[in-house]
């Protein structure tokens, strides 16, 4: 905690006004909203604390952005699990943007298709996950007041910014589904046999970020919007590769910049 708190110092020091929502745009997103007046920004090796993405397609930039009448602090890059950073340390930005006044945030992912209708370039707004990771972030998170963080899970993802999601996406003609994200730790992807598990789990797709961010969110009090990115499909022949996943990203970004736009101005 003592770590949040100096790292909160030394953003709220560098980067005012305050901002009342958050963005994190992962793998290859990290373009979206690049039109966006940039007020002011810090990339992530000047904050104090912050852990340093080790990720290509990751641009590792805290930027404080206008959009209408908000204030946006975007995080181009996350921290991911199997990058060998704790659950703590995944989530220790979720935490950060919570003590700086944060109440509400879209996660952004890169995910692989298990529904066998998603197709690469498709949007899927999250409506529930399954943390399946083998970890969970507010273990040991013990609150001297509040005890163990008991979190109901149930509404994660806030139900009517899924409805204004998936109707801002039809307006803007995104290729847009609703679905369940199953997360797992990686690197590696999944075998055939998992991506069949997982798909008969009841997950639409899957991905190696993110879930621990909605969790210690909730315990904030956040509103949460989650929203995935189809950067290939399980059941597709050829390989898939990392590259592959951040080169669809990077094109989807594009189209991403006016939906992330519309969501924050309702939020
Ligand atoms: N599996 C897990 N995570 C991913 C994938 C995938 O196929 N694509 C992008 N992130």
């Amino acid at each position: 905690m003592d770590n949040v708190n100096e790292t909160v110092q030394h953003i709220a020091k560098h980067l005012t006004p305050t901002a009342d929502l958050a963005v994190v745009l992962g793998s290859g997103l990290s373009g979206a909203l690049s039109d966006l007046e940039i007020q002011k920004e810090l990339a992530y090796e000047e904050i104090s604390h912050f852990p340093v993405s080790r990720v290509s397609g990751h641009q590792g930039k805290l930027s404080l952005c206008r959009v209408g009448e908000k204030i946006v602090l975007v995080l181009r890059g996350r921290f991911h699990y199997y990058e060998g950073y704790t659950m703590r340390g995944v989530t220790f930005p979720i935490r950060v943007l919570s003590r700086l006044g944060v109440r509400g945030i879209i996660l952004t992912n890169a995910a692989g298709g298990l529904n066998r209708r998603y197709k690469p370039g498709d949007f899927m707004q999250i409506n529930d996950h399954l943390n399946l990771m083998g970890d969970n972030p507010l273990i040991g998170a013990v609150d001297e007041e509040k005890g163990i963080p008991f979190v109901d899970m149930r509404e994660a993802y806030d139900p009517a910014l899924i409805k204004q999601g998936l109707a801002v996406a039809k307006r803007l003609s995104l290729p847009i589904h609703q679905g369940v994200l199953a997360a797992v730790s990686g690197p590696s992807y999944e075998t055939v046999a998992e991506a069949r598990f997982l798909a008969r789990s009841g997950a639409d797709a899957v991905t190696m970020s993110t879930v621990p961010e909605p969790i210690v969110a909730r315990q904030c009090g956040m509103k949460v919007v989650g929203l995935s990115c189809i950067t290939n499909s399980l059941w597709q022949r050829d390989a898939i590769g990392h590259s592959d996943v951040v080169d669809i990203g990077t094109t989807a970004a594009e189209a991403l910049g006016p939906w992330l736009h519309a969501m924050l101005r309702r939020m």
